[in-house]
């Protein structure tokens, strides 16, 4: 199969997955599902409206119930990173094909799965990706964000109440499935890696060949290195930067990793402060008055549980329009603009929002980078049966 019928199958598969630019309806309070079960419908009015009710804001203690919980907001103190060894041009101890004899339909059950998950929610693409962001700066990629016992991390402040718990679901899901295959063989740290690889794939992005042959971490990170690490949304370009290089990571990583919000969709308590009290010079004004009929009044506990595209030109297609949602002041957070607030990044946003080719090659280079991030390779750590819950605390 060559290229080209690769892509005209994945243009398929995203149009089919109602993942096709659709327009901009300010539809506040639009459904897209509340409560316990994911919505399943893949019509691209639902999918394309801005104004979303958040039925993910289930408290991640009770994720597999699905309770309810609101919104939380985020704060941020510069500290120790997590380093950045496994970073950088070695392999960290991975390899491409780590799986290719011990589990070789790895990548084909997950894929099987995700279909199907995507089919009912393409939102799903977005959230296991941000997992994986999550995952990687906190402590490495050791899948320690999945972690409810002995401690977690999924009640720290940039996690609580915005990593998807239908996503966390998702990913037990698919680990269910490759222990059916190949029982005790892939880390959760892996699943969540290939997974994110897939959905990238899947949500019209690039092919990323990551290594694998992680293992999973033995206990969760505090609170206060989750805050430590994880960047807000309101910080300025210094610190930005200063926070990706304390993961080891550069302008080229910053500007095309932001990129990953071509998809998914932002609480509107993120998005408040960038439209009150009063509008940001990040916003274009008609933009952000969309933002305030869906967000505002702030604090309001029906609009606390709203959402909005991170993308509104294409929310689910993953392309490059978030570099030109930039550059056309419709970008969400003050971290996305803040990326033209120095010459460097300011030069490549512009560069990707032209040329879609070079931010997937350095969306890719850069995804690979991250997902290198302190790994646990070898006889280290433990693969996990259960991405939850460490295997020593599995039968008590
Ligand atoms: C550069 C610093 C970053 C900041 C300040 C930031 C901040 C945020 C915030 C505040 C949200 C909204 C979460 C919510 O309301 O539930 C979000 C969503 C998201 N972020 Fe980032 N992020 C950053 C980098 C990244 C990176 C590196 C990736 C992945 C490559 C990423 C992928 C995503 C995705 C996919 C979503 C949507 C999640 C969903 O729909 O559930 N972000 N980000
Ligand atoms: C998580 O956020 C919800 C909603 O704000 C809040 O009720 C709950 O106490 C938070 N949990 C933790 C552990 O901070
Ligand atoms: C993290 O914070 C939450 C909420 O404040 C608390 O319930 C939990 O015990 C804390 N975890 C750790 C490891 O400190
Ligand atoms: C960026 O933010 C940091 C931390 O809040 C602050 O100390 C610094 O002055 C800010 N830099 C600029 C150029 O605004
Ligand atoms: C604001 O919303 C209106 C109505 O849906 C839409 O036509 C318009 O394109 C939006 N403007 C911006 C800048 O997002
Ligand atoms: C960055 O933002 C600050 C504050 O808005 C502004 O004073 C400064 O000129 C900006 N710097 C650049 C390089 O755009």
């Amino acid at each position: 199969m060559d290229m080209a019928t690769i892509l005209v199958m994945l243009v398929a598969f995203a149009a089919a997955m109602g993942c096709i630019p659709t327009m901009f309806a300010a539809t506040p309070g639009s459904e897209d599902g509340s409560g316990v079960k994911d919505n399943p419908s893949l019509s691209a009015s639902s999918r394309g409206s801005v104004g979303i009710t958040d039925r993910d804001a289930a408290h991640q203690k009770a994720w597999r119930t699905g309770e309810e919980a609101s919104a939380h907001a985020g704060g941020f103190h510069t500290g120790s990173g997590s380093g950045g060894s496994g970073s950088g041009g070695g392999a960290g101890g991975l390899s491409v094909g780590f799986y290719s004899s011990s589990c070789p339909q790895v990548e084909t059950v997950i894929e099987q799965q995700l279909r199907v998950i995507l089919q009912a929610n393409i939102g799903q693409a977005a959230g296991i990706l941000r997992i994986m962001f999550h995952d990687c700066f906190v402590q490495g990629c050791d899948a320690s964000l999945l972690l409810l016992r002995p401690t977690t991390e999924l009640t720290a402040t940039p996690n609580n109440a915005s990593i998807r718990a239908s996503s966390l679901r998702a990913l037990d899901t698919i680990k269910a499935a490759v222990e059916a295959v190949c029982p005790g063989v892939v880390s959760c740290a892996d699943t969540i890696v290939l997974s994110t690889k897939i959905a990238v794939k899947l949500s019209g992005g690039p092919i990323i060949p990551m290594r694998t042959g992680r293992r999973d971490g033995l206990s969760a990170a505090s609170n206060q290195t989750v805050v430590n690490n994880i960047p807000p949304p309101t910080l300025n370009i210094t610190a930005l930067k200063q926070n990706f290089q304390n993961h080891g990571l550069d302008s080229r990583d910053l500007v095309s990793l932001s990129g990953g919000h071509t998809i998914g969709r932002a609480h509107c308590r993120f998005v408040d402060p960038q439209i009150t009290p009063t509008i940001s010079t990040d916003l274009n004004t008609a933009f952000a008055l969309n933002l305030s009929r869906i967000c505002l009044p702030a604090n309001n506990p029906i609009k606390a549980r709203q959402t909005t595209h991170l993308d509104f030109v294409t929310p689910n297609l993953f392309d490059n329009s978030y570099f030109n949602n930039i550059l056309a002041k419709v970008a969400i957070f003050h971290t996305d603009a803040a990326l033209t607030n120095a010459s460097d990044t300011l030069q490549l946003v512009q560069l990707y929002a032209q040329n879609q080719p070079l931010f997937f090659q350095q969306f890719s280079q850069s995804m690979i980078k991250m997902s290198q991030l302190n790994v646990l390779t070898g006889q280290q750590g433990e693969i996990r049966k259960k991405c939850s819950t460490p295997n020593q605390f599995l039968n008590s």
